[in-house]
C-alpha cells in the first residue's frame, strides 16, 4: 500500500474510507469539525451513545451524512493518553491497514492530526504510517490462483495521509521517501525468504545478490566452490557435502575503503534450507526452515537500502550460502574440520551448522580491518525459546557497540536483548580431539553458539551477534505481518547504520 501526502486543499477528492482516532474517553480532534460540521456531529453521537469508547484498538466504521467526498468512516480506539506511543500508533495502523486489506477499498484518506499526542510528532508519524502501511499490506501470495474479485478487492490501495498543517512539507515528502525505501527492502527480505527451498538455493539467492547489486550499482563478488576451495573455507564447505547445489560466499560492497568513516563489515547466514544433515530434524514444521537464511536476506537487502539512501559509509555484506542437507556426501557427526582461521573443529552435531559457515565468513572479515562487525543469524532454537518472538539475542565483544545496536532496535521496534559472553561458558565447547567443538552441552545454547564465533572474529575487533531464531518467521498474523518472514534486521541494521559517526 502506497502512502502519498494530502494537504487540506485536497479533501474534496473522492476517497472509499475515511480514518480518524480517538483516545480513550477523549474528544474528536477540533480538525474534524473543520472539514466538515455534519460528519463531526455524526461521529461525536456513536461516541456519545457509547458505541465506541476509544479503549486501544477498537474499530468501528458506519457510513455517515456530512462528508460526502467519504461516507464510510472508520473510527479506530488509541486507547488511554498515558499508554499512547509511536509503538501503539504502529500497532493501530496496522489494525486499519488489515481492515481494509480484502475489501474493495482503493482509497483511504486518514487524519493523521487525530493521531498525534505529545508523544508522536508530525514528522514522526509520517514515515512510521508509511512503512507500517506498506508491511501491514504484504502478502506472499504469487503461488496462488486469485478469483475475479479478489483480484479486483486487491487492487492497488493507496492511503492518502491528511495533514492540516502548512509548515515542514519538504520533511514530510523526504520521511516518506525514506520510509518507503526501507519498507520496500524489507518486503524485499519478505519474499526471498518465503520463497520455498525448491526456489531459493546457494546459487540463485547469490544470483539474487548479484542482480540487486546490479541494480543498486555496489560491487558483488560471489565466491563458487572452486574458490571457496582455494580459500580454505572448509566450514562452508563441510556443511554443504550433502547437497548437490554447490555453495556460494556473496560479497557485496557499498562505499569507498579509504574514504570516511571506516569500514563495517555485516555478516549474514544463509541456510537456504536447513534439514538438519544427518542429525537430522523432526519433520514436524520443518519447513520453517526455509527461513534459516534470514540473516543473509536481510544483509543483502541493507546493502541495498544504504545504495538507495546513499549514505556516507564503507560498508561489506557477507552472506555464506549453503544447504544443510544429508544426501550426497554429507559430513558426519565426529568429523573434525579446519577453518579459515586455521581453528579445528569436531562436528558432533550435523544440526549445528550456521556456526560452521559464519565462522569462515567472520574470519574472512580479517582483510577489511572493520571498525566493527555485526552478524544476524537464525543461529539457535534456545534463543526462541528465551525470548519468544518479541526480542533479538544480543551477545558482543564491545559495550558501545551493543549500545548503539540497542538503541537502534528501540527506535525501529527491532529490539535486541543482551546475553552474557562470559568466559565461564567456553569450557563446553572445547573439543576432545579438536581445538573446539560444534556444540556445548544441554544449556545455554544461543551463548555457547556465540562463544563459538567469538573464536573466529579478528582478534581486538568490536564484534556483535544477533540472534533471530526466534524473530524472523511469524507463526500467527501480527499487525505489521502474516505468517511467514518478517523481515527483521532490514530496519534495525538500517537505523544502525544511518547513525554510524
Ligand atoms: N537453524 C537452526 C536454529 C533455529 C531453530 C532457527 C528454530 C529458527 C527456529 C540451527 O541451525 C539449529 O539447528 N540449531 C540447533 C543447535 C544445536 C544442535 C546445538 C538448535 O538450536 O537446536
Ligand atoms: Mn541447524
Ligand atoms: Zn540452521
Amino acid at each position: 500500500m502506497e502512502t502519498i501526502l494530502m494537504f487540506s486543499a485536497d479533501k474534496r477528492t473522492p476517497a472509499d474510507l475515511f480514518i480518524t482516532g480517538l483516545f480513550q474517553n477523549g474528544r474528536f480532534v477540533k480538525e474534524l469539525k473543520l472539514l466538515d460540521p455534519v460528519f463531526a456531529k455524526d461521529a461525536e453521537s456513536v461516541v456519545q451513545k457509547g458505541r465506541l469508547i476509544g479503549k486501544f484498538e477498537e474499530t468501528l466504521s458506519f457510513y455517515h451524512s456530512g462528508y460526502q467526498e467519504a461516507p464510510e468512516v472508520l473510527l479506530l480506539g488509541l486507547g488511554d493518553r498515558k499508554s499512547y506511543s509511536a509503538a501503539r500508533f504502529r500497532q493501530i495502523i496496522g489494525v486499519a491497514v488489515k481492515a481494509v486489506k480484502g475489501r474493495k477499498i482503493n482509497r483511504v484518506r486518514i487524519l493523521l492530526d487525530s493521531f498525534l499526542d505529545g508523544k508522536l510528532r508530525l514528522q514522526e508519524a509520517v514515515p512510521l504510517l508509511t512503512e507500517t502501511a506498506c508491511l501491514a499490506s504484504y502478502e506472499f501470495d504469487k503461488y496462488k490462483k486469485k478469483d475475479k474479485d479478489e483480484e479486483k478487492a486487491g487492487k492497488k490501495k493507496t492511503l492518502e495521509i491528511l495533514v492540516t498543517k502548512k509548515q515542514g512539507r519538504e520533511t514530510l515528502y523526504k520521511g516518506i521517501e525514506r520510509a518507503r525505501i526501507i519498507a520496500n527492502a524489507t518486503v524485499f527480505a519478505r519474499n526471498l525468504i518465503n520463497e520455498p527451498g525448491n526456489v531459493i538455493n546457494p546459487q540463485t539467492l547469490a544470483a539474487a545478490a548479484r542482480q540487486l547489486a546490479l541494480s543498486k550499482k555496489i560491487h558483488c563478488k560471489i565466491f563458487g566452490l572452486a574458490d571457496l576451495k582455494k580459500l580454505k573455507m572448509n566450514g562452508i564447505l563441510a556443511v554443504n557435502q550433502g547437497s548437490v547445489t554447490p555453495p556460494a560466499l556473496i560479497v557485496l560492497e557499498y562505499g569507498n575503503r579509504f574514504k570516511g568513516k571506516g569500514t563495517i563489515c555485516l555478516v549474514g547466514k544463509g541456510v537456504t534450507f536447513d534439514t538438519g544433515g544427518i542429525s537430522i530434524k523432526p519433520s514436524k514444521d520443518m519447513e520453517v526452515m526455509k527461513s534459516d537464511m534470514s540473516g543473509a536476506a536481510a544483509v543483502i537487502s541493507v546493502l541495498g537500502v544504504i545504495a538507495d539512501l546513499r549514505l556516507p559509509l564503507h560498508v561489506v555484506g557477507l552472506a555464506p550460502a549453503v544447504e544443510n542437507m544429508a544426501a550426497q556426501n554429507p559430513q558426519r557427526p565426529g568429523d573434525i574440520i579446519r577453518m579459515l582461521n586455521g581453528k579445528t573443529v569436531e562436528v558432533r552435531n550435523t544440526d549445528a551448522e550456521g556456526r560452521l559457515i559464519l565462522a569462515d565468513a567472520l574470519a574472512y572479515t580479517e582483510r577489511y580491518r572493520p571498525k566493527a562487525i555485526i552478524d544476524i543469524a537464525t543461529l539457535t532454537g534456545s534463543c526462541a525459546a528465551t525470548f519468544g518472538d518479541k526480542a533479538i539475542g544480543m551477545l558482543g565483544t564491545s559495550e558501545r557497540l551493543m549500545a548503539r545496536v540497542k538503541r537502534a532496535g528501540e527506535e525501529t521496534g527491532e529490539r535486541c536483548w543482551q546475553l552474557p559472553l562470559w568466559e565461564d561458558y567456553a569450557k563446553s565447547i572445547k573439543g576432545d580431539h579438536s581445538d573446539l567443538s560444534n556444540i556445548g552441552g544441554p544449556y545455554a545454547g544461543t551463548i555457547t553458539a556465540a562463544i563459538f564465533l567469538k573464536e573466529f572474529v579478528p582478534d581486538n575487533i568490536p564484534w556483535v551477534h544477533l540472534d533471530i531464531a526466534g524473530t524472523a518467521w511469524c507463526d500467527k498474523s501480527r499487525f505489521d505481518c502474516v505468517k511467514g518472514a518478517t523481515g527483521v534486521g532490514v530496519r534495525l541494521l538500517t537505523r544502525f547504520l544511518s547513525d554510524w559517526k
